[in-house]
């Protein structure tokens, strides 16, 4: 029967028939591609503003103030807010933007709004590698920040539509996988740009970013649409044929008859925005406000935008800071591998949990390390030794390994799944945005943070990761290997959210009801182990 699935909180649930095909793997690699754009500039910018020959030519200020500046307290070197509000501009723009890819992504398809990010991030590369003042350097942010909107909200909608529930993890951390080698890339680039002689440098590694936009822009004119998106669309017979090409069978009636419900259901919902605040849609609203918070609130970003920075605060030479911070970007990829190779086998919560643990343990380490040496004054009686320096960037290492297994990847794969056909679209509108102002603000005050709270700063990231992996344990069900188009079932189930969830509402749960009265033996089993059974 069409519907037919069982949810557990342990993940499991039922398998669509159907193999990993070349195409799938194929379209999903494409897409994924998408994060390269959001990689390359995470990576970018932090190099280029710190390189004297930009400073020199759009702000000049900054650049006297810190060559001036000869207190010998390391916390306060840097604090320059005219320099973190070009830095953190992009993220305003991609916030707004990612609204109005909504509804294209809604609308026009998935693959429309990969192609407008992937042109609009080109032209955006064009404009800031031709800078001439502040304001096309602004106007290029501004491109670049709308690119990367579109990108983000659309890219991993695609990937999770796209891959076989089993294997959904695993495909939509494809996009995570790319923003991590986009952030290395940036950095190697940084390092190799920052010598050149002649003080342009910087113009490369701007301009450099049309490589990743060109990628996404091309490839999305070779995607096809989702299934999902195009039932949506009222294409459905387009949609069927999708299906059998994408998961290499002609038995996949009962995925489509689980589609074509889950589209139904979404008739009936005519204006997204205004449905997506009714009770019934609070977990997944929750989800998609506090995840990329959370993710945003582990601190990541004081590592990938000013690596370089922290390590010259705690005494690093100009090339060892460089240096350090391609290792973090090394660790950060290859730990991503980690969490697709489990994702979908051990779930999303012990990753959750595990990585939560692990970065907590290493924040509280650093801090202390930190604090030890410099104190609250900010000034240490004699350089960091080799031994000393090196315990400092192992444990950074760690903390950045323990986020790429965890709350990187899953920032975009939780969200991106949870969220039914009617509300999927605003719902990852919400989430990108909500993700881009706590970019936007961390950015923002990191520097002066990092003045005014000293070595605490890296205990306040901790308290926060105790609360969001606290709140994970709590609240946040399994999804590992359930369809895209139950996951309602799954908050049914769940000892919290199931109260707000009306038993009556939808079809998958009257599918699910009817299936709980034949499926006798599947509905036993589930009980034992304290999960429900559904349609
Ligand atoms: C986050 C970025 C972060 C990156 C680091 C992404 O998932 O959204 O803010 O810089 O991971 O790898």
């Amino acid at each position: 029967m069409a519907g037919a699935v069982i949810v557990s909180n342990g993940g499991g649930g039922r398998d669509y028939p159907g193999n990993l095909t070349l195409y799938v793997l194929f379209t999903c690699f494409v897409a994924a591609t998408g994060g390269l754009i959001f990689g390359y500039d995470l990576g970018i910018s932090g190099g280029v503003t710190s390189m004297d020959p930009f400073l020199m030519k759009f702000f000049p200020s900054v650049y006297r103030q810190e060559k001036a500046d000869e207190s010998a307290n390391q916390y306060c070197k840097f604090d320059s807010q005219l320099l973190t509000a070009f830095t953190s501009s992009l993220y305003l723009a991609a916030l707004i933007a990612s609204f109005f890819a909504s509804s294209v992504t809604r609308v026009f398809g998935r693959k429309w709004s990969m192609l407008g990010g992937g042109v609009t991030f080109l032209a955006g590369a064009a404009v800031n590698g031709a800078a001439r003042n502040v304001l096309m350097l602004i106007l290029g942010r501004i491109l670049l920040g709308v690119g990367v909107g579109f990108a983000n909200q659309s890219v991993p909608l695609y990937l999770s539509e796209m891959a076989p529930a089993r294997l959904r993890g695993m495909l939509n951390i494809g996009f995570q996988l790319m923003i991590t080698i986009g952030i290395l890339c940036a950095n190697l680039i940084n390092y190799g740009t920052a010598k050149i002689k002649g003080g342009w440098g910087w113009r490369i590694s701007l301009a450099l970013a049309a490589i990743p936009g060109a990628i996404i822009a091309v490839g999305s004119l070779f995607l096809p649409d989702t299934p999902n998106s195009l039932i949506e669309r009222g294409h459905a017979d387009r949609a069927k044929r999708m299906l059998r090409r994408i998961r290499g069978t002609d038995d996949i009636l009962d995925e489509f008859n689980d589609l074509i419900a889950a589209s139904e259901e979404s008739k009936l919902v005519k204006h997204p925005w205004a449905n997506i605040i009714k009770r019934k849609y609070r977990p997944q609203l929750t989800m998609a406000v506090l995840i990329p918070a959370f993710q945003q609130l582990t601190g990541i970003n004081v590592i990938t935008f000013y690596a370089p920075v922290l390590f010259k605060t705690i005494g690093f030479g100009g090339d060892a800071s460089l240096m350090s911070s391609v290792i973090t970007g090394l660790v950060n990829a290859f730990a991503t591998l980690v969490s697709i190779a489990t994702v979908d086998k051990v779930g999303r919560r012990k990753l959750f949990l595990q990585g939560g643990a692990q970065m907590l343990i290493c924040q509280v380490i650093v801090g202390t390390l930190i604090a030890k040496k410099f104190g609250l004054s900010g000034e240490a009686e004699e350089g960091l030794s080799r031994g000393y320096a090196a315990v400092v960037v192992l444990f950074i290492c760690l903390y950045v390994a323990g986020f790429a297994w965890s709350w990187g990847p899953l920032g975009w794969l939780v969200p991106s799944e949870i969220f039914p056909l009617e509300i999927r679209s605003a719902g990852q509108s919400i989430n990108v945005s909500v993700n881009m102002l706590f970019t936007f603000g961390v950015a923002q005050a990191f520097l002066a943070m990092l003045c005014h709270l000293k070595y605490f700063l890296f205990f306040f990231f901790a308290a926060w990761v105790v609360l969001m992996t606290a709140f994970i344990a709590l609240f946040l069900p399994e999804t590992k290997n359930v369809p895209i188009e139950e996951m309602l079932l799954v908050w049914r189930a769940h000892w919290f959210w199931g109260h707000f969830l009306a038993h009556d509402d939808d079809v998958h749960v009257a599918a699910a009801n009817s299936n709980l009265e034949l499926g006798g033996a599947n509905n036993a089993k589930a009980k034992q182990g304290g999960t429900a059974v559904a349609s």
